[in-house]
């Protein structure tokens, strides 16, 4: 009786959002956007709720209801699919069968989930690695780094670099086949965070300085020290990434403390000594005139959380955090951006600093595009969205990898 009543409770409260939240004006496929939507906002408030009675933890309710799309390495008449280890983390290889004359190129994936969800297993990213392999004729490996909170920062960062620089030994790329010089890093949305932070880091490595071409990030988030930014204002509700929840998830990749996530929201988590920062990631100095409209530049308050979280000014959280210096050597850079997402921002500061070091970056921008749409192809929603923005970046790296 008791679970038929929260069943129903809870379909009369999806079906209220599903009517009335507002998606915007321009924006395709409209009402599976607002399923999408009020699916997640419904997650968020019952994951809110569980919490509260103590049934089960925020992120918790995320985790069970994204793990049943999970896939089993299946091969098909065009690629072999294998789960193996490298350096002990779990990764998943895309090879072509075909025969090939020459070596062949490699993209390097690293899936998105604010750190603490997702798989590159998960059914939508399967597809999409299958496709890329296939269309492109190159060697795909998956990353499955670790996830938060479990594991805090810099868990998933480390991760992800033992792989790549196990995966760039030369015995290793000759066993598959793969051409040193053509190595593309590609990720969604946190996957972006940590494409972006990890070609910083092999770039100014003099060990592995120039060993990846390219790098492609997908509505990436770049920065966590002004949460306020024109984006977060005009997308704070959404779609699909409400700012609230966005930052209690994200959050667990440094704490658990409730108290951070609450001064993230209120813009006051920063360390008093940390003003000198944000020269970097200031919106009045790099962000197009087009994307500032009449919004007001406000200097977050500094020194209002009482423990101190090192990662918070680190740029291995916040890729814009580093000089000019070490953005200037960064190799082909690809970045897409959705009008409608709340972290828009972060990569329209990343590209006029890396245009103004002199970077090449090839930007797509779309206008009626919604954060996390490359992972909505498969149910309970399946946007064309999704398939557009894969399309866009796989014709990017036909031509450039
Ligand atoms: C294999 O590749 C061919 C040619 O690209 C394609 O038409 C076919 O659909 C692919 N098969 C699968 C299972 O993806
Ligand atoms: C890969 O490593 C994980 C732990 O890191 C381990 O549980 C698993 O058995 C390993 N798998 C293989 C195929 O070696
Ligand atoms: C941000 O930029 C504006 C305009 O250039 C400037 O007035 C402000 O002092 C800057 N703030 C910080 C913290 O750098
Ligand atoms: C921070 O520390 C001060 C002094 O130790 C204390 O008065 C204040 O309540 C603390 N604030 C929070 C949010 O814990
Ligand atoms: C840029 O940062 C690096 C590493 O922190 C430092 O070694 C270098 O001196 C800095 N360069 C400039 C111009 O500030």
């Amino acid at each position: 009786m008791g679970y038929k009543t929260l069943c129903f409770g809870f379909s009369c409260v999806l079906l209220a959002y599903f009517v009335y939240s507002p998606v915007p004006e321009n924006i395709e496929e409209p009402w599976k956007v607002r399923f999408m939507d009020a699916l997640i906002k419904v997650t968020s408030l019952v994951a809110t709720l569980f919490e509260n009675i103590g049934l089960m933890k925020y992120e918790e309710v995320f985790l069970t209801a994204s793990a049943i799309h999970l896939t089993k390495p299946i091969s098909d008449e065009n690629i072999t699919v294998i789960d193996t280890n490298f350096s002990d983390i779990p990764v998943r290889l895309y090879l072509p069968k075909g025969t090939s004359e020459k070596q062949r190129s490699a993209i390097i994936f690293i899936h998105g989930g604010a750190f603490v969800l997702g798989s590159c297993k998960m059914s939508a990213y399967d597809d999409l690695n299958r496709w890329t392999a296939n269309k492109l004729d190159a060697v795909v490996l998956g990353i499955d780094y670790r996830l938060a909170p479990q594991y805090q920062f810099p868990a998933a960062l480390e991760d992800c670099v033992f792989v790549i620089k196990f995966f760039l030994q030369d015995k290793v790329l000759a066993e598959y086949g793969v051409d040193p010089s053509r190595i593309c890093i590609m990720g969604d949305s946190s996957g972006g965070t940590l494409v972006a932070t990890v070609t910083q880091l092999l770039q100014n490595d003099p060990e592995f300085k120039d060993r990846i071409k390219a790098q492609a990030l997908i509505y990436p988030g770049l920065q966590s020290l002004d949460t306020f930014l024109p984006s977060h204002r005009e997308y704070e509700h959404g779609p699909i990434l409400p700012r609230e929840m966005a930052i209690k998830l994200a959050s667990l990749y440094v704490t658990e403390d409730k108290a951070l996530p609450q001064a993230i929201l209120r813009n006051e988590h920063m360390p008093p000594e940390s003003r000198h920062l944000f020269k970097f990631v200031n919106w009045s100095d790099f962000l197009p005139e087009k994307y500032k409209k009449n919004h007001v530049y406000t200097e977050p308050i500094l020194g209002n959380l009482n423990a101190s979280y090192p990662a918070l000014v680190d740029s291995r959280l916040s890729p814009l955090l580093v000089n000019d210096s070490q953005l200037q050597c960064l190799p082909l850079t690809y970045i897409l951006t959705c009008e409608h997402d709340p972290i828009r921002d972060d990569s329209l500061i990343y590209i006029t600093r890396l245009r103004n070091v002199g970077v090449r970056v090839t930007h797509d921008h779309i206008e009626e595009g919604i954060h996390g749409a490359l992972s909505f192809t498969r149910a309970p929603v399946f946007l064309h969205l999704g398939l557009r923005i894969r399309d866009k970046y796989i014709s990017w790296l036909e031509e450039n990898l």
